[in-house]
């Protein structure tokens, strides 16, 4: 269900690790959407590179550029972590100095087979390395990056939408809604994100049983205006 205009408030994105298979794809679609979107990347000219692509892809009309992860992340509203859970720690002390109390931190991080060093999840771990005025959701694992990149199709599946601050998780769902035939639903806590983040890994070995890539999920029993109303 998408969201009338004038409902959404005019947001700037960084998408760190959009240089990658989902944060390539999750910057393509925001962008085709009208969110004004950075890609970010260890490399500015990477970043610069994903960004020409995307644009090359929406024929011109995105507001979209690159740039390295730490100058992404200055004055945007949401900040979409996507990297592999090895380089969280790095690049969260790359952006610290620019990031502001003001700015979403969404992790899609998934720990895959990495050792979480005592924490339940990923996200968690984000967590306690972000100053704790600044929010940290957990959204978009288990989109796959390639529906995304098909970008006349709609995802045609749901988002978990999780943490521990309410408008903040209220900012990322409508975010989710920009993007088409996605709903994010509302997971509750951020310590949920250990389930999430293991549906995610559960996803990757259906796709490799089926010789698929997109294999993704739905919640049912709850309509799609029930979860809308969820979010006002
Ligand atoms: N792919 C999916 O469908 C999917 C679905 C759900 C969740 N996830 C999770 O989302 C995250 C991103 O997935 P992905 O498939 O897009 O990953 P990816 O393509 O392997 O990596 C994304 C980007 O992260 C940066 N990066 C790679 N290694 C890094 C390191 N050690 N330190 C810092 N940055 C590094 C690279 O950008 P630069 O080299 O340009 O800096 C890379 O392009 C992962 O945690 C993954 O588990 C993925």
């Amino acid at each position: 269900m998408a969201v009338a205009a004038a409902e959404v408030l005019r947001l700037k994105v960084a998408v760190l690790g959009g240089t990658g298979g989902l944060g390539f794809g999750l910057a393509a679609r925001l962008a085709l959407a009208g969110v004004e979107v950075v890609v970010g990347s260890r490399a500015r000219e990477r970043a610069e590179n994903a960004a020409g692509e995307i644009s090359r892809l929406i024929g011109g009309k995105a507001v979209i550029r690159g740039l390295e992860n730490s100058e992404a992340v200055r004055d945007c509203d949401i900040a979409v972590l996507s990297v592999p859970f090895e380089g969280v720690d790095t690049i969260i002390e790359s952006i610290l100095p620019n990031l502001s109390s003001n700015t979403v931190v969404v992790s899609c991080v998934v720990p895959l087979k990495a050792d979480l060093r005592g924490y339940g999840s990923a996200a968690e771990l984000v967590r306690d390395r972000i100053p704790s005025q600044t929010p940290v959701v957990a959204a978009f694992h288990t989109v796959s990056a390639e529906k995304l990149t098909k970008l006349n199709e709609p995802v045609g599946c749901d988002t978990i939408i999780l943490g521990d601050d309410r408008e903040a998780k209220k900012r990322v769902a409508e975010l989710a809604y920009k993007i088409d035939g996605l709903r994010p639903v509302d997971g509750g806590a951020l310590k949920n994100t250990r389930i999430v983040e293991q549906i995610t890994q559960l996803l990757i070995s259906i796709n490799k049983r089926y010789k698929i890539h997109d294999a993704a999920i739905r919640v049912v029993g709850i309509d799609d205006a029930r979860v809308f109303e969820s979010w006002r």
